[in-house]
């Protein structure tokens, strides 16, 4: 498999320096870094081997502002359900604001989907993912998932706009671009052990 150029940096860096971005350029990311971000997706661990993702890259914004309005009519919607309403709330306020872009106006979305190829598929697209992201902040690229959009992005309307096959399940949407600002920090609990034998 030819491997598209990619930018040297160690791992460790990269794992402790990748921040959500939800401040970006308007500048578009080339379709050569997308391949080189797509390239190391796919390097990710695999169960039984069956590399069950695939990818829409979306770039064009008149298509992207109108799923981020879709997004939101869908979270609220589901917030209007009595079960639903607990895992919608914190959401609620932000897909209550008309100004609010869940894509904070960034020009690319990439969407990984994944095909039903057993009990891992959500995991080797989530490693995929992480991937993609390590990658991409070592391309100096800021990314941030987009969790508010799986359930549109899920939705007949859109599987049909995006011709999406009927068996693929959307996992994991990832914005990219170049950060405009530098993102806040963001800390982490030293690991919780629960026993070490
Ligand atoms: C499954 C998942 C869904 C997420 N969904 C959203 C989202 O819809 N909107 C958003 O702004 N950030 C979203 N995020 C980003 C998290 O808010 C972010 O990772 C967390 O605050 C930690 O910050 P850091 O990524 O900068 O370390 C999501 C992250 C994950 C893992």
């Amino acid at each position: 498999m030819p491997v598209p150029p990619y930018e040297p940096m160690g791992v460790m860096d990269a794992i402790y320096q990748r921040r959500s971005v939800r401040d970006y350029t308007p500048e578009l990311v080339s379709q050569a870094s997308i391949h080189m971000l797509l390239y190391a997706a796919v390097q990710a661990p695999t169960a039984m081997h069956e590399e069950p993702w695939a990818f829409v890259v979306i770039q064009d914004r008149n298509l992207l502002d109108r799923l981020s309005e879709t997004a939101k009519r869908t979270i609220w919607l589901q917030a209007q359900n009595e079960d639903e309403r607990g895992l919608a709330r914190n959401a609620m306020n932000m897909v209550s604001d008309p100004a609010y872009n869940v894509f904070y106006n960034a020009r690319t979305l990439i969407v990984i989907y994944g095909k039903p190829l057993g009990p891992f598929v959500t995991a080797d697209c989530w490693l995929a993912a992480e991937n993609l992201m390590l990658a991409a902040c070592t391309a100096g690229l800021g990314t941030c998932v987009i969790g508010l959009a799986v359930p549109a992005l899920n939705s007949p309307e859109w599987k049909q706009m995006l011709e999406i096959p009927e068996e693929m399940t959307a996992y994991t949407p990832i914005l990219l671009g170049y950060p405009a600002s530098a993102p806040p920090p963001s800390t982490r609990n030293p690991p919780k052990m629960i026993c070490w034998k």
